[in-house]
């Protein structure tokens, strides 16, 4: 574990923070002057990304490198950032990943290390942490789900199914929790990120609307300042997810279908 020894009481926590979007979460949280834990698989990685923080922002920042996908990795994301009675500020559960393909192509094991990372980890990380973020100023959790939530996406449709999980079990935290910590459901579009090449998708020749990482984060957060529930990243995709909501769901499916099924990298 990466140490810093400063104060680091309000530290905002941010899972899959190694690259993409959860590691321009921690650029945008370290120039609002927050003290970060940052977690992923690739320690290194994280290593180098807390030391430039710590250069240009001065906050503490300390890294676990630690697999989500399995509860000692949980456990020890809750120890830390529980440690001699510190209390989370924020909980970011950034962390996930996407898988390419019909369900009866795809290889099974990847499809529940998905479940477990995507689904499994953002429910145990918000019960756990949750009761000890409460009347902590600024309280706030917001989860990244997908615009890939409000529809079926065949070719992609395992996926699709754990961020539509996240999205409503995120409206259902916000209600649950209002008054106490600001809940937000993140849904970023097409992303530039690590995301694509890990799932095995290119929707490069697609005309979809294409944001930053930088973008997707810096909108988040003003999202949940503003204790919003749902925010869609960027005005295209929130177009998009407004015409999925009032087609037809057979429409929708298909029309998803065509997208996903035709993009992958090989076929
Ligand atoms: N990019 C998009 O177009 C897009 C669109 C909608 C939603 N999203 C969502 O945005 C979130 C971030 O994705 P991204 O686009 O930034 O992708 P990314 O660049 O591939 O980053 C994913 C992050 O998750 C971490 N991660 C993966 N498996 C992990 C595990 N088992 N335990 C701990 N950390 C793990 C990775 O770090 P390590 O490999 O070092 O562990 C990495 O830091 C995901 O939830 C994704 O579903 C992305």
């Amino acid at each position: 574990m990466g140490q810093d020894n400063r104060n680091v009481d309000g530290e905002c926590i941010v899972t899959g923070a190694s690259e993409g979007i959860g590691a321009a979460f921690a650029r945008v949280a370290a120039r609002r002057g927050r003290s970060l834990l940052l977690v992923a698989r690739r320690g290194a990685m994280l290593d180098a990304l807390a030391a430039e923080i710590r250069s240009s922002s001065g906050v503490p920042v300390r890294t676990l490198a630690a697999d989500l996908g399995v509860a000692e990795g949980i456990d020890a994301l809750v120890a830390t950032a529980l440690a001699d009675g510190r209390r989370p500020s924020m909980l970011i559960n950034n962390a996930g990943f996407g898988l390419y393909g019909d369900v009866t192509e795809s290889d099974e094991r990847r499809l529940v290390e998905m479940l477990r990372l995507n689904i499994e980890a953002v429910v145990v990380l918000s019960r756990r942490l949750a009761p000890a973020m409460i009347g902590v100023p600024g309280a706030a959790i917001l989860n990244i789900a997908s615009t890939a939530a409000f529809q079926a996406c065949p070719g992609f449709g395992t996926y699709a199914a754990t961020k539509a999980f996240v999205l409503a079990f995120t409206e259902a935290l916000h209600i649950e929790l209002e008054g106490k910590i600001r809940v937000t459901a993140v849904c970023p579009g097409y992303t530039e990120s690590g995301f694509h090449a890990v799932a095995g998708l290119d929707l490069k020749t697609m005309k979809l609307p294409i944001m930053t990482a930088e973008e997707v984060a810096e909108q988040a957060w003003r999202a949940s300042d503003a204790a919003a529930c749902v925010h869609v990243s960027g005005m295209g995709n929130k177009v998009l997810v407004a015409a999925s909501g009032v087609a037809p769901r057979a429409l929708s499916r298909r029309i998803a279908g065509k997208i996903f099924r035709r993009n992958s990298f090989g076929r």
